[in-house]
């Protein structure tokens, strides 16, 4: 179920006026992103067409030079560049099963497109809420065409596996034969806990699918990235799925715009999210998850309904332009709620006890509700 668009706008409006903001990033303004993608714009920059040339060729190079490998393709959305690797997968092994884990993005939010587009199956690779480990992958009951990691795993808490532990469940999946395709939407903030360089993590796998408006701050878009065999497949597929679009060069442009401001400052949101963390665990009754986060992103829960938690941060942000965490929801446990914290360049601004202070002006008003 989606939200009604007036309610995102008013919280949007809201974030956006204010001050001082603990997770997430003000909203921009349509004004504001095109002066961002101006500003990476040469004067005379001709648009993509269908995918080839312009600023669109120009990320595809970037891709190809971040993550080290032959080639990369443009994608409108992730979703679609993952159903693409993983249906390569099966032609080239002749296995129609993919290794899943059940809370990856496929299982969970892509309304079965996989299967029902796709023709895929899945084998569920493990149900710790974790990827899986590498005996769990050498046990698995049926061979598999394409293992996908999920990198971090969003909806376990952005958690990931040791860099050891990362290499020791590929080692397993290519004993068994199994193509290996990462879900990087994340991949960027993966490197701090990894370890390694992109290219180290993307070098792992047959294919790799990056995304441009998460961490990244662009409008839409993602890239696919392997060998040249790959993406020629890619490019194919990427047109039979409607997703060779006449002009891409917004999305490529914003794209460009958040490698050059954004990439480089991920390393310090991880860092801090590290102290963010540490000091929202000591509010009453709070729990973090994982503690120290892995990435600049991170789960908290807290003991109250959801609806108080949302009403509370919303009348915070309105009323006095301070904003601490939205999207709250409910959990399994009654009286419990768990949100999504993501620590971006607003809350640098914030030491350890002004994320207190934050959360005290914040908690006073769940308690007066
Ligand atoms: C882990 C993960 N994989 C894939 C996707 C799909 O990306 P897109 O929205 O570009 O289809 C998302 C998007 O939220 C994601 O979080």
């Amino acid at each position: 179920m989606t939200e009604p668009y007036a309610d995102r706008l008013r919280r949007d409006t809201a974030q956006r006026g204010c001050d001082t903001v603990l997770s997430g990033v003000r909203p921009a303004s349509v004004v504001e992103q095109l002066a961002a993608i101006r500003a990476v714009a040469a004067d005379d920059l001709l648009p993509d067409f269908y995918g080839e040339g312009g600023p669109v060729e120009e990320l595809e190079r970037r891709i190809g030079e971040l993550l080290g490998t032959e080639a990369v393709a443009f994608f409108p959305t992730g979703t679609m560049a993952q159903q693409v690797a993983m249906r390569y997968g099966a032609e080239l092994t002749g296995l129609d099963a993919v290794g899943l884990h059940p809370l990856s993005h496929p299982l969970l939010h892509e309304r079965d497109a996989y299967a029902v587009l796709g023709g895929l199956r899945a084998v569920l690779t493990t149900s710790a809420p974790r990827n899986p480990t590498a005996e769990e992958i050498a046990a698995l009951d049926e061979p598999i065409g394409t293992l996908l990691l999920e990198l971090p795993l969003r909806d376990a808490g952005f958690v990931l596996p040791g860099w050891d532990e990362l290499v020791a469940a590929v080692g397993a999946a290519r004993r068994r034969g199994a193509r290996i395709h990462l879900d990087g939407a994340r991949l960027w903030e993966s490197a701090v806990h990894l370890g390694q360089s992109p290219a180290e993590i993307a070098a792992l796998a047959d294919s790799t699918y990056v995304s441009f408006y998460k961490s990244l701050g662009g409008h839409s878009g993602a890239a696919l990235a392997g060998s040249t065999e790959l993406v020629r497949y890619a490019r194919a597929w990427r047109h039979r799925y409607g997703g060779n679009l006449f002009q891409q060069w917004p999305a490529a442009l914003a794209a460009l715009a958040g490698l050059t401001h954004e990439l480089p400052r991920l390393p310090g949101y991880v860092a801090h999210a590290k102290v963010v963390a540490a000091a929202l665990a000591t509010l009453p009754g709070a729990r973090v998850h994982p503690m120290p986060p892995h990435t600049h992103q991170f789960r908290l829960w807290l003991p109250h309904p959801a609806e108080a938690l949302n009403a509370a941060n919303l009348a915070l942000a309105e009323d006095e332009k301070a904003w601490f965490v939205g999207g709250w929801r409910d959990t399994e446990v009654p009286g419990v709620a768990l949100a999504e914290v993501t620590v971006a360049g607003p809350a640098l601004e914030l030491d350890a006890d002004q994320v207190v202070d934050l959360a005290d002006r914040f908690l006073r008003r769940v308690a007066q509700r």
